[in-house]
């Protein structure tokens, strides 16, 4: 199902303006339930691609499944997805990660403040931040299960200043643990809390966002017995593909082949 006019204006002017849009449409229970079922039964798998909250055997994270898994594989090519993320674009875009960021009851572990974009400039030299995360909660997502904060508006400062090692840090556990790479420092992100206000992504199961590689964005830990699943998609233009990136297949597709949508509206 491509966009409507109306809808890719509002995701437009709305994404460049605060960039993050919250869109119209969302996926069904339906899809939620086979995105979920792949998801919690790779996250029993035994694979690198599944990652642990520090010390524990409590699953945070899966990367990579559009590789891997069926529905995944099906999923980034839900017109739904791709048409918001090609009007967002407006070029042929490829998937450059996808994760679940799984947020567990009680054990959910927070993502400090950070700009994506500073990890794949340093770590997997972009040239550009011409690439958008296309999230879908797949759980009911509120105010006390950990929601992604973004701060609107801060795209557009381009990188701001930022905590950790100039350059490539080769150790990509630290690109997806509690304790970031890059980030930005809390009195910082306080500062620009202050001036630019921040927003919560929170909405039923289904809900589907777009935010930017630049928007400053956090989330605390889950302290509710209800998990905070969201599915993150990136999309990249396929003019903006890295030459070249040190980091494993399942957090940087090298696969730059565009992405068609697939016939039909549901997963
Ligand atoms: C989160 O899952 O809350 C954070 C995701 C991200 O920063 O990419
Ligand atoms: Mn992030």
């Amino acid at each position: 199902m491509a966009l409507a006019t109306q809808d890719i204006d509002i995701a437009q002017v709305e994404y460049g303006t605060a960039g993050y849009h919250r869109h119209t449409e969302s996926l069904s229970a339906h899809e939620i339930g086979r995105i979920r079922d792949s998801i919690d039964r790779i996250s029993r798998q035994t694979r690198p691609e599944v990652v642990f909250e520090k010390d524990t055997e409590v699953v945070r994270a899966v990367h990579g499944c559009h590789l891997f898994d069926e529905t995944s594989a099906r999923l980034v090519r839900h017109p739904l997805l791709l048409g918001l993320a090609e009007s967002i674009i407006g070029e042929p875009v490829y998937v450059y990660q996808f994760k679940v960021n799984l947020k567990q009851p009680f054990e959910g572990a927070a993502w400090p403040w950070h700009q994506d974009y500073t990890f794949w400039r340093n770590e997997d030299g972009m040239t550009d931040d011409r690439a958008v995360n296309i999230a879908v909660l797949l759980d009911d997502t509120h105010e006390g299960n950990g929601p992604l904060q973004v701060l609107p508006g801060t795209h557009e400062l381009g990188l701001v200043e930022t905590a950790g090692r100039a350059g490539r840090s080769g150790d990509w556990r630290q690109h997806v643990a509690a304790d970031l790479e890059y980030t930005v420092p809390d009195d910082v992100a306080e500062r620009l809390r202050q001036e630019y206000g921040k927003e919560l992504i929170v909405g039923p199961a289904g809900s589907v966002f777009a935010f930017h590689p630049s928007i400053v964005h956090a989330s605390s830990s889950n302290r509710s017995p209800d998990r905070r699943a969201m599915l993150l998609i990136t999309y990249n233009a396929v003019s903006n593909a890295p030459r070249s990136s040190p980091r494993p297949e399942f957090l940087v597709s090298k696969d730059t082949t565009p992405v068609t949508a697939f016939a039909g509206t549901t997963l």
